[in-house]
């Protein structure tokens, strides 16, 4: 894993929004006494979101009060889970899997397509604000490799034109279809099922 740092420039200071402090009360309660420190994730989560996708020091150090722990027990956990990102992102992270099975499966096109698309170095924000992207480790999703995560949603079986087409949707403001790009059935075979076709009459 590369070295995890938070950002050289952080904003003066973080608080969470009223609504997103009244959730957070609500996670922190359904621990047990003396257990409250296990809110952590969710915490940061949804700091994480509100901020516009990063965490930073101040944010750290509120959750850390919050939940009675000293910044650096909070701050080892940010750092440790790579779903925190800490610093910047565009409005929509691009994470592209270039693990071994996306990767023979061409991942490196996808890449390719980030870097002419949003900006040549990964976990840099685009000119427009509008990207970021950020190579991953293995999504889960090898059966419809190369694979790219962005928001909550997967977009699969891509490749550099496909993975292009995205961004400029995106770009637009549309929203692409997340899954198979080619129509694939789940991760059935392309071209559809070769096994149970008979549909039995009940
Ligand atoms: S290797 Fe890319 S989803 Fe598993």
């Amino acid at each position: 894993m590369s070295l995890r740092r938070l950002a050289p420039e952080q904003p003066a200071s973080f608080a969470f929004t009223p609504e997103n402090q009244k959730w957070a009360e609500g996670q922190i309660k359904k621990y047990p006494e003396g257990r409250q420190a296990s809110a952590v994730v969710p915490l940061l989560w949804r700091a994480q979101e509100q901020q516009g996708g990063y965490v930073t020091e101040p944010m750290i150090r509120v959750i850390a009060t919050m939940l009675g722990l000293s910044p650096i027990r909070v701050l080892e956990i940010a750092t440790f889970y790579t779903m925190f990102n800490l610093k910047p992102v565009g409005k929509h992270l691009i994470q592209v899997c270039t693990t071994t099975p996306c990767w023979l499966r061409g991942s490196d096109t996808v890449v390719a397509a980030c870097k002419k698309n949003i900006a040549h170095a990964p976990e840099t924000v685009s000119a427009d604000g509008m990207f970021s992207w950020m190579e991953v480790e293995c999504l889960g999703a090898c059966v419809n490799a190369p694979v790219v995560q962005i928001g909550d949603d997967y977009y699969e079986d891509l490749d550099g034109a496909r993975m292009e087409s995205i961004l400029s949707d995106l770009r637009a403001g549309r929203q692409p279809k997340a899954g198979s790009q080619i129509g694939r059935q789940t991760s059935a075979p392309e071209g559809g099922p070769l096994t149970l076709k008979d549909v039995k009459g009940s």
